[in-house]
């Protein structure tokens, strides 16, 4: 695996997001395998071996690079430590994007993931040119879908038992920002 070194962290008034590093390990496995936080997310739980690969795979990643998703680690920068991440993936074309976001139940409605996503879109809209960036979420999962509106995401689709989900059947919701949208707003 090559290792790719261009992974320049951003910084907002409290949060450093920046490459995961197998340091973090132990952080993140602790919110990957917390049942609450896996609830809506499509994995279910990591080992430690797959934590460290995981990450050792984001050490040849080029955020902006299309086809790929780019994992940023969430910092908060008077404490240290990971408490979350927020993932971008750029599709094939290179001008649309999606969005994963988590963080570790102590750190929720503090106002972190806002701050970080934010943070994304300015640099996905601006030095990346992106046209539009979309996330889709578990129309249950009522942290996402606040997060989402609260950014200024438009509902796009409302999808009826789409998914067979962790043993069920799921429903999701798709939102999504235009860059136009995003610079007026
Ligand atoms: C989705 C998720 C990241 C949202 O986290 P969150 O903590 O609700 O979002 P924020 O960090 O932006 O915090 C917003 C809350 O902090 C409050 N807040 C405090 N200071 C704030 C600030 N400066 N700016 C914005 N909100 C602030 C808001 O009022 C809001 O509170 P509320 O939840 O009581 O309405 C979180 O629920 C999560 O990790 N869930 C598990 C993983 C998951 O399901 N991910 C999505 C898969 S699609």
């Amino acid at each position: 695996m090559s290792i790719n070194p261009v992974f320049p962290p951003l910084r907002t008034e409290r949060l450093l997001l920046r490459r995961l590093e197998l340091t973090d390990v132990n952080a993140f496995l602790g919110y990957r395998n917390d049942p609450e936080v896996a609830r809506f997310q499509s994995w279910d739980g990591m080992t430690g071996d797959e934590a460290r690969a995981f990450i050792r795979e984001q050490h040849t990643v080029m955020p902006g690079e299309p086809g790929r998703w780019a994992q940023y680690g969430i910092e908060l920068v008077a404490t240290g430590g990971l408490c979350g991440d927020v993932a971008i993936g750029l599709l094939p074309d290179g001008r649309q994007a999606e969005l994963g976001f988590t963080l570790a139940r102590a750190f929720q409605g503090q106002g972190i993931a806002t701050e970080a996503v934010t943070t994304l879109l300015a640099l996905a809209f601006g030095a990346w040119g992106l046209h539009r960036v979309s996330a889709t979420t578990d129309c249950l999962n009522p942290g996402a879908i606040a997060l989402l509106e609260r950014l200024g995401f438009r509902r796009e689709a409302h999808h009826v038992e789409n998914i067979w989900f962790k043993g069920a059947w799921g429903s999701e919701y798709v939102y999504a920002v235009l860059a136009r949208d995003w610079v007026s707003r």
